[in-house]
């Protein structure tokens, strides 16, 4: 009776989270889905905590006595798990979410290691639970398909946890984002991948932790090399793909324990991730095949340091304001640091003067803005600016040259010419925002520093640009006083 109760949930958490999926596609329906999300949590936790207590409690005298320990065990790990992660939630700043995110996938990538340690240990040892889960095995036919994937799940677990970790060294500047090229990186990739394969073919024949190791030490070497091996402009790419092998994990990880809704929440988050990866790679003109693996068929970019290139012209509050007070089309492109500034309440107070006073204001997003997907788009939503005026990248490209002002707040890479004009760049190819067609443009930032991919910014240079320096809050929120 309760595992047709428990199927029913799952399939009911199963269609929450596909629900969760479809509504976090458009901001505007992005809050559902956060909560579709959280109550299918819920009824998963729910539901297998349920099966857990009933195990317990129907097992054997000394398995229930036992059972009863492992289930209060459970109930402490959770409670210090769930204490961490809200406190962990509550103080992270959104500029950190992408940190946060590549921690969590590590964790999940973990996991699945010792998921498939465990998986392995308990269907391959001397001890009575190991022979009888053995025989279970056998009597399926399954003790092949186990072991593919124990070994499987092992090997996505242990690239994942290591590339996110290298993704989070990355992210949080504990670690250069410059690319690591290390002499004949492909080959070494290509090695790791068909001596994996050998092991795996071994551990299959004949089934013992000494292939299983060896393939978990070139796995975690593999993930660290491969996403080390991929430069600060394709971190957007390597995100999204490592919140892919994270689903795939968890995916082998419900496979080992024969958890139906662990397989199909880890496929909908693996292939989702997938997807997310495909367009980001679209969006920024790179090639998937190259990108997933560690930059392979990219040349080293030859040029993009971050000396500076000509004489740039600065400008004050005053004069921005007085620029504005007479402009009839506005565009603002807000890059990373809006969110490192906050800015983004000044930003949406000064849309809503300047729309009163008749200026047609609009915001331009480019697809990585910022360190997160959609990370300007949420910003902007949290200040209430309205989605009709906040346009994607190519739905606002042409219009830059009839525009009489871009605001550039706080972006950086995401409007750098060299993108478009320099092949030898770092960022050839990427699309951005080509805010120099605009009549004038004026950039918020706080110094000539370059931006996340280490590259200089001809745009500075241009005779219709002007730097503002300073806070990006502090100086929008100056021009506020003076209109
Ligand atoms: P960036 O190129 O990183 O430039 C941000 C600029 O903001 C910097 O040049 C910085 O200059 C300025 N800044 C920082 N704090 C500021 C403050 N308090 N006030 C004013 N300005 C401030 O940002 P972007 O144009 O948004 O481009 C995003 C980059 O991140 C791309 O290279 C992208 O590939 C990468 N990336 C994106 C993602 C996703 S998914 N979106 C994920 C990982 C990486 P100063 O220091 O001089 O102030």
């Amino acid at each position: 009776m309760l595992s047709t109760v428990v199927t029913a949930a799952y399939i009911v958490a199963a269609l929450l989270f596909i629900l969760s999926l479809a509504g976090l596609s458009k901001h505007e329906s992005a809050k559902h889905g956060n909560w579709f999300g959280m109550a299918g949590m819920v009824i998963a936790l729910v539901a297998t905590i349920a099966l857990v207590i009933d195990g317990v409690y129907s097992g054997p005298g000394d398995a229930a006595d036992a059972g009863k320990w492992g289930l209060g065990l459970l109930v402490v790990v959770m409670a210090i798990g769930g204490a961490i992660g809200v406190r962990i939630a509550n103080r992270v700043e959104m500029t950190g979410m992408p940190e946060l995110i590549a921690m969590m996938h590590s964790f999940v990538g973990l996991a699945a290691v010792l998921v498939g340690y465990n998986s392995f240990l308990s269907a391959h040892g001397d001890s009575a639970d190991a022979v009888a889960e053995h025989a279970r095995l056998e009597q399926m036919d399954m003790v092949g398909i186990h072991q593919g994937e124990v070994f499987i799940g092992v090997f996505i677990g242990a690239l994942t946890f290591t590339g996110s970790i290298v993704a989070y060294l990355k992210l949080s500047a504990k670690m250069k984002s410059a690319p690591l090229v290390l002499p004949a990186r492909h080959w070494m990739n290509l090695a790791a991948i068909l001596v994996s394969v050998g092991l795996g073919v071994w551990f299959v024949a004949s089934p013992s932790l000494l292939p299983l190791g060896i393939m978990t030490v070139i796995a975690l070497a593999f993930g660290w090399h491969l996403v080390a091996s991929i430069g600060g402009g394709d971190m957007p790419v390597v995100i999204s793909m490592l919140n892919s092998y994270s689903g795939w994990a968890a995916a082998a990880a419900g496979f080992m324990l024969a958890n139906d809704l662990l397989i199909v929440t880890g496929a909908l988050v693996g292939s989702s991730g997938a997807f997310l990866s495909y367009i980001m790679c679209q969006a920024m003109n790179r090639s998937f095949i190259s990108v997933i693996a560690g930059g392979f068929g990219s040349d080293a970019p030859t040029s993009g340091g971050d000396e500076e290139q000509g004489e740039h012209r600065e400008t004050n509050v005053a004069a921005v304001a007085d620029m504005l007070a007479n402009a009839g089309s506005v565009v603002i492109a807000p890059g990373y640091g809006m969110a490192v500034a906050q800015a983004q309440y000044p930003v949406a107070d000064l849309t809503e003067r300047l729309r009163a006073k008749g200026v047609d204001v609009r915001f331009a997003i480019h697809p990585v803005a910022g360190r997160l997907p959609g990370h300007m788009n949420v910003l902007l939503a949290e200040a209430k600016v309205p989605y009709d005026i906040v346009l994607e990248m190519d739905e606002i490209n042409e219009d830059f040259p009839e525009t009489d002002v871009v605001l550039v707040i706080g972006a950086n890479d995401t409007v750098n010419p060299a993108a478009s004009e320099d092949p030898s760049s770092p960022i050839a190819g990427m699309p951005v925002l080509e805010v120099w067609n605009a009549s004038e443009v004026v950039v918020f930032k706080r110094s000539m520093a370059t931006g996340y991919a280490g590259v200089q910014n001809p745009l500075f240079f241009r005779e219709n640009t002007q730097m503002l320096f300073g806070d990006a809050k502090d100086r929008v929120g100056e021009i506020l006083k003076e209109i």
